[in-house]
Order: structure tokens, then sequence, then C-alpha cells
């Protein structure tokens, strides 16, 4: 696809899970990265690659100043908060951050005249979709604050977009899991709320026993479904997804997943597998705000993008998961 030549990339919460590992990415593939971060809920640990400038997205003139002086040709947005029940408890703060913010920076970017933009976004638009797999012509219909935010700054960008003043790539992402299998960077939380890392960390002996929450869905085995990504894989979609802009390809929204999905006790058995503990595991009540079964078409990114995945197998990226947990100490610092 098209020349091979050095893009300058900005990166917001470049820091964080996601955004470190496309980070490296990047560098790897000869591309330029510059990481601006305010550290507020991710680890300095993960800023292995690119250069780092200390900056927090409300400061809207600095971060003017700074986007004027480097002229990048994309801007790749994952900074965000990111915990759903939270945001229910304090909406406010979800939508100041990952709405707010992120007018500050694309008002920004309009000033500095940068018009490529590569944003994060989740498969938590969708709330509970009709039909599944879903495709990314489904309606909004979020359940939470948290996916409130990003329909909200993805209905921002359709309209600037048509307006002729940015060019977007949005990407939803399903349940984003895994680690780089260098095991160089990888997901520090220290309280985690994700099943697999949660399974692992209970493996680890770090929590006493596994919750399961809800075994009433209707699903084959009455747990929730999910489409689990290697983080690798969403990783290289954002490779792709800049190609294709620099490439001059218009606006798109695509969703970031493999097709398939798998219940909480068989994603609970893999890892039992993997790490070869028959940890304790809980059956409790259902968590709120879960949606039955998430799982992607992928149809749209693997024909427009070409996204061919390299790690679409759940045990490889428990296996990898497992790998940095365990070189972190206990209470997950690496
Ligand atoms: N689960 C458990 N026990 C746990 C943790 C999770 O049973 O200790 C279950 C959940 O109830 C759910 C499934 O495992 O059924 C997956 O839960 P995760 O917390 O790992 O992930 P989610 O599907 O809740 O979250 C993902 C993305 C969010 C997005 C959300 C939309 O990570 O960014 O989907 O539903 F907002």
């Amino acid at each position: 696809m098209g020349l091979k030549r050095t893009i300058k990339v900005v990166i917001t919460g470049g820091a964080g899970y996601i955004g470190s590992h496309v980070a490296k990415v990047l560098v790897r593939s000869g591309h330029e990265v510059i990481v601006i971060d305010n550290l507020s809920t991710s680890q300095s640990t993960n800023l292995r690659y690119g250069e780092f400038w200390p900056l927090d997205l409300a400061e809207e003139d600095r971060l003017y100043e700074f986007l004027k002086e480097r002229e990048p040709q994309v801007v790749m947005h994952f900074a965000a908060f990111i915990v759903v029940p939270e945001s229910v408890d304090h909406p406010l703060k979800y939508y100041y951050n990952n709405v707010g913010n992120t007018l500050r920076l694309l008002s920004a970017m309009q000033k500095a005249n940068i018009k490529n933009f590569v944003f994060s976004s989740s498969a938590a638009v969708y709330g509970i979709p009709e039909v599944v797999p879903v495709d990314e012509e489904a309606p909004f219909n979020p359940i939470s604050p948290y996916g409130e935010s990003k329909a909200m700054v993805e209905k921002i960008l359709r309209d600037m977009s048509k307006a002729g003043e940015i060019r977007y790539v949005s990407l939803r992402y399903f349940n984003v899991a895994g680690a780089d299998p260098e095991g160089e960077i990888g997901p520090a939380y220290n309280q985690p709320t994700h099943l697999i890392l949660r399974a692992l960390k209970t493996a680890k002996g770090e929590y006493p026993f596994l919750e399961i929450f809800g075994t009433d869905y209707p699903t084959p085995d009455g747990t929730c479904v999910r489409d689990y990504i290697h983080v690798m894989d969403l990783a290289a979609a954002h490779l792709l997804a800049m190609d294709y802009l620099i490439s001059g390809g218009d606006s798109q929204v695509f969703n970031c997943g493999y097709g398939r999905g798998y219940s909480v006790r068989e994603v609970v058995a893999v890892a039992k597998v993997v790490t070869g503990v028959d940890f304790e595991v809980k059956e409790t009540s259902r968590r709120p705000g879960d949606p039955p079964i998430l799982i992607a078409k992928t149809d749209k990114i693997r024909t427009l993008l070409g996204f061919r995945p390299e790690f679409d197998d759940l045990s490889l990226i428990i296996k990898h998961t497992w790998e940095w947990e365990r070189r972190l100490g206990k209470g997950g610092k690496p």
C-alpha cells in the first residue's frame, strides 16, 4: 500500500495499555512517535517507545503550541477514562475527560491545521445490540456514561468530517486483552476489573477466588460471551488505519474484534490450562450493565483495511498476559 515513508504521529495516552503497544508497533514500523500523557491512570514503565511529553489535554493552549511546533501528520487519541461502573457513579468525570478534553484536542488540532485523526472508540457505543455479530451500521445505544462519551465523540467527528474539518478513523474496540509477546510492555493496573486479568491474578494468588458474574444469561452456558482481541493485533489495526488516512482514505468507522465469542466459563477454563492452576471460582449474580453477547462483525476492517490478525487464539492471548503477569511483582508494578 502506497509509498513507505516515515509518518510523524502524536499519541495521546501513549503510556496506557493500548497506546503503549501501538507506540511500539509504530516505532518498529519506522514511524516517528511522540507520546503525550498526564500519567493520571498509567505507568511510566510503559513509556518505552517514542519521545515523551508530559501534557494534560485540559491545557488547550499548551497543546496547541505543542502541535503547532511538532506538526504531526496524524494524531491518535487514546487518553480517556475506561472503567464502565465508575462512569455510572461519576458521569461528569467521564464526560469532562472523554468528551471535554477530546474537544480541546480537536480544537487545538484545528488551530494547528492537523487533519488526520485516529480515535479509540468502543463496542460500548452499541450497548446491548439487537443483532450479533454487530456491524458498524447498528445504532448507537450506549448503556453507560462511558459508552455515551465515546458515542458523543463519534458524532462530533462525523459532523466535523462532513464539514471537511477533519478525516478520521474510529476504531471500536471489543474486548482487548493480551500483552506484548516480547514481554516489554503489558497491562499494568493495580485493581483490574477485566476478566482475563482478574483470572490470572487469582491464579497468581492475588485474589482468593474469581467471581463469575451471572450464569443465567441467554447464552449456551449461561455466562456472557465476548470477542477477545489481542492487543498486538489491535495495534496493527491502528497502523493500517493510519496508512489508510495518509493514502487519502475518507472517514470511516471499524469494529475491532475477531468475530468469534467466548463465554466467561470458556475463558476461565483456558486460563486454568495455561496457568496450570485450578484456582477457585464462585458463581455470583449478574454485574449491572453487562450485555449477554458482544461479538464484532469484522468484514469491513478485513476488506477495507486488509486486517489480517496474527494472534487470533484465546490460549495465546492468555499465555502472553500470563507471561507478563508473572514478570510483575505483587501489586502489579513491573
Ligand atoms: N467477568 C466476570 N468476573 C470478573 C470480571 C468479569 O465474570 O471478575 C465477566 C463480566 O461480567 C463480563 C465478561 O466477564 O460478562 C467480560 O468482562 P470484562 O470486564 O473483562 O469486559 P467487558 O465486556 O465488561 O468490557 C468491555 C470493554 C469495555 C467496554 C465494554 C462494553 O473492556 O471498554 O466491554 O460492554 F465498555
